[in-house]
């Protein structure tokens, strides 16, 4: 494959990215308004944090894409939300985990050319957006470590 042919791949692949990111963000901005009881308070808080995250993102991905010869979109992927505060999170997580998988590749897409600087750059926000996973892994109570798992400490007081 040629580099330019490779070259309009990674173009069109973070401009996805950076449809995804404004999706994200209005996602966020929903369900902070939407979430309900006291105990969902500080995730509320969590929530329009990886807002402003997103936010930041979508100008960094935009910047590459110019930087990069591409015109940057101006399209919003698709939203989802729920009337169910576990509904929400999930959907959010799921958001995540997406586009980990997605930045992971494009980290892969952007070294094949020697574009190490704007790999360098989606690395920081593959970075932000495991701790936006992590987050909303907690929130949700999802208890990650398997039954059995032996520790090189004691656990018992
Ligand atoms: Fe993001
Ligand atoms: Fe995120």
């Amino acid at each position: 494959m040629s580099n330019q042919i490779q070259l309009e791949q990674v173009i069109s692949g973070l401009n996805l990215d950076l449809s995804w990111e404004y999706a994200a963000l209005i996602q966020y901005v929903q369900h902070a308004s939407m979430l309900y009881g006291p105990e969902y308070t500080a995730v509320i808080d969590e929530l329009l944090t990886h807002a402003e995250q997103e936010h930041e993102h979508a100008v960094i991905i935009s910047d590459i894409i110019q930087y990069l010869g591409g015109i940057p979109t101006v399209e919003v992927a698709n939203r989802l939300t729920s009337l169910s505060n576990t509904e929400m999170l999930r959907q959010d997580l799921q958001g995540e985990y997406d586009a980990i998988r997605r930045y992971l590749q494009r980290i892969e897409q952007l070294e094949a050319l020697h574009l190490y600087d704007s790999a360098q750059k989606i690395r920081n926000i593959v970075l932000v957006e495991q701790e936006h996973a992590i987050d909303l892994e907690k929130a949700l109570g999802m208890q990650k470590v398997r039954p059995g798992t032996h520790y090189p400490f004691s656990l018992k007081p």
